[in-house]
Parts: structure tokens; C-alpha cells; sequence
């Protein structure tokens, strides 16, 4: 199989973190015969300092030209005071998410067996392990209200005087075809399918719960559904995780969930995501941003980016076997006590601690044989 990765590292750990994932990736092409081309570009603050723009156009024409986008991460202090439209979140990796039409963000959330030690939660709330995927609408909501008000007139501008505005906009299709894709999800698992929603409050959430309910009843009558204000949602994560299989959520409930289910699985070094499109175009990331504390000190956790790598070989390009040689490679090497610091457990300190740039040659070498 031949296809065009682009990839683009980004910032602070970003391209630490990638040149691993990308040594996966190599390793993997080299056992099964496929021929990945990657083509780099900037983003982010790197991207701002050399032409201006976090999201140049040569960037964009590389992504365009692509057949998926590998990501990093961006961000960081020295950006942050840009105009928001420069930032690097919300002028590039949100644009990008939009402008690909990415509205569907799977984050799975696996508790690898040898990690139950490191999980934050006692080990017996986590018997037996942990999974569950989070479906998290990505282009709507409270990240693109003001993109929708402009088209909307509903008001004019988001900041005035003394106030600041976001506005939480969802469209009936919008709820709909993110419930299409947790159902597909929710039919290939266990058949149960949690709706995390604010109902007692927001009126896009009231509309949000109408519209999945009607959907599951409607075409997946077989899924068992039910729905969870989102307060109750983290409490319930918190406490006891075992009771999620999948759950669907708009975008900034899913953004604040995913990072309490990283720390139930261990750490948010080991959390990969897909961003998918209708047509399967997608980008992938960690769902952990860009540390710039630990940047280029070779200690960041490279696992969720090499596990972003598996996400983009199943889901862009179909290929299973390669996706699950990543996965196991993990697990052995998990297994056998490797670890990098940010799973380390203290108590017992008998893991061996890696370094990143050894925790993928490790992953490598455990491919190979
Ligand atoms: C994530 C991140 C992003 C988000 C930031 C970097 C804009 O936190 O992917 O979870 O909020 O979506
Ligand atoms: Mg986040």
C-alpha cells in the first residue's frame, strides 16, 4: 500500500514525541511492505515564528495533498498572548479540525493490564482493566459558536465592552450524524451507548438529548442507552469507570472527560485520538498538548503519539494487523516493566525507566520480534 502522510510535529514536544511515532511507523511499513511517504510542515508557534501564520499555506497545501495528517502538538506561553486568531490553537489545529470537516473524534481509553498499578484509581475499581471510547463531537459547539453566530447574525462580534461571549450552537444534523457514528461504535462492542449532556441547563443539550434519543430508538433500538449530566458524568468516571463502554459528548464535555479518562488509564502520555471526517479523512493526535515544562529534555511519553500512528494505519488506511502489531508491541513492552517517567510507579520502583527516543526504540525492537 502506498500513501502521503503529512506530518506535522508542531510545538514544544510535538516534534520529540513524533520522530518516534514516525520510527513506529517506518518499522511497520518495512515488515509489512507499504510505502509511506511523509511530507513535514510546520504548525503552531513554530509555524507563527518563521512565516507569521500558525497555519501557513504551504502547511494547508501539504495536508491537502495528503491522505492523512499525522499531528503533535501546539501551543505554549510565548504564543499566548498573540491575537487569538494567530494562536496556535484557535488559529490552527481548531481551522483544521474545521476546515476538514473532523467531526468525529474517537478517544479510546485503555488501561494497558501492566499500568493498573500507575492508574490513579485503586486498583480494585479497575479490575479486570479498563475500556472505554469516548466519541467526542469535534467542529460544533463551543469551539465554533462564533463562526456559526456570524453565519446565523444571531449577534454581531463576540467581545464587546465589558463582556465576552462564546455561544454553544448545535444544529440538529450535527447531533445526528456524531450519534451515527458512537451507534456504529457503540453495534461493533458491548451494544451500550452513554450520552453525556448538560439538560438541566443548556438548551443545546435539552436539543442534544432529544435528537440521540430519537436516533438510538429510531435506527439502534438494539443499543441500551442512557444519558448522564456531565457533573455526574465525572463523577461517575472518578469513581467507577468499569460501568462506560462508549460515550458520545459534544466537544468541550469530551475534551474535559478525556483528560480525566487519561488519568484513570495512568497518564495523559498514553491517550491516542482520531479526528475523522465523513469521507474517513482524518487527523491524528495525542490527546495531551505540548508540555513545553519538559520540552527537548528527551523524558516526554511518546506512547500516545505511537498509538495515534495505529489509530491512523486502522482508520485512514485499513490496516488492522499493522494497528494491532503497534497495540501489542505496547503491551509487551509494558509488560516487561519499561516505562517512562510520567508512569512511573513510585511505590515500588521497579520499573526501568526510559528515556523518549528509547521508549520508541523499544516499541521498534519489540516489533521485530
Ligand atoms: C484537545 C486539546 C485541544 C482542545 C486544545 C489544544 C485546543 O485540549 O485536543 O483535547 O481543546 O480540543
Ligand atoms: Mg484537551
Amino acid at each position: 500500500m502506498k500513501k502521503r502522510i503529512a506530518v506535522l510535529a508542531g510545538d514544544g514536544i510535538g516534534p520529540e514525541i513524533m520522530k518516534e511515532g514516525l520510527k513506529v511507523l517506518g518499522t511497520i511499513a518495512k515488515h509489512f511492505n507499504h510505502t509511506f511517504t511523509y511530507k513535514e510542515a510546520l504548525v503552531g508557534g513554530c509555524a507563527y515564528d518563521k512565516y507569521g501564520h500558525p497555519l501557513p499555506d504551504e502547511t494547508k497545501e501539504i495536508c491537502n495533498n495528503s491522505d492523512a495528517i499525522y499531528f503533535g502538538a501546539v501551543g505554549g506561553s510565548k504564543w499566548e498572548n498573540l491575537p487569538p486568531e494567530l494562536t496556535p490553537e484557535r488559529g490552527a489545529l481548531l481551522p483544521l479540525r474545521g476546515m476538514y470537516h473532523l467531526f468525529a473524534n474517537l478517544r479510546p481509553a485503555i488501561i494497558f493490564g501492566p499500568l493498573a498499578d500507575s492508574a490513579s484509581l485503586k486498583s480494585e475499581r479497575l479490575e479486570g482493566g479498563l475500556d472505554v471510547l469516548i466519541v467526542r463531537e469535534l467542529t460544533g459547539g463551543i469551539y465554533f459558536g462564533r463562526n456559526k453566530v456570524k453565519s446565523l447574525t444571531l449577534h454581531e462580534g463576540a467581545v464587546q465592552g465589558n463582556y465576552a461571549v462564546d455561544y454553544m450552537i448545535y444544529s440538529v444534523p450535527e447531533i445526528e450524524r456524531i450519534a451515527a457514528v458512537a451507534c456504529d461504535a457503540a453495534m461493533k462492542r458491548s451494544k451500550k451507548l452513554t450520552s453525556v449532556d448538560k439538560a438541566n441547563v443548556l438548551e443545546s443539550s435539552k436539543l442534544w438529548r432529544k435528537v440521540v434519543t430519537d436516533y438510538v430508538q429510531t435506527r439502534f433500538p438494539q443499543i441500551q442507552l442512557n444519558h448522564l449530566y456531565v457533573d455526574n458524568a465525572a463523577m461517575q468516571l472518578a469513581t467507577n469507570p468499569k460501568q462506560f463502554d462508549v460515550i458520545v459528548t459534544e466537544n468541550m464535555f469530551g475534551d474535559i472527560l478525556s483528560d480525566l479518562a487519561s488519568a484513570i488509564t495512568g497518564s495523559i502520555g498514553m491517550l491516542p485520538s482520531a479526528s475523522l471526517s465523513k469521507t474517513g479523512f482524518g487527523l491524528f493526535e495525542p490527546i495531551h498538548g505540548s508540555a513545553p515544562d519538559i520540552a527537548g529534555q528527551n523524558k516526554a511519553n511518546p506512547l500516545a503519539q505511537i498509538l495515534s500512528g495505529a489509530m491512523m494505519l486502522k482508520y485512514a488506511f485499513g490496516l488492522n494487523a499493522e494497528s494491532k502489531a503497534i497495540e501489542q508491541a505496547i503491551m509487551k513492552v509494558l509488560e516487561d516493566g519499561y516505562r517512562t517517567g510520567d508512569l512511573a510507579n513510585k511505590a515500588t520502583q521497579k520499573e526501568k525507566i526510559l528515556s523518549t527516543s528509547q521508549m520508541g526504540d523499544k516499541v521498534v525492537e519489540y516489533l521485530s520480534t
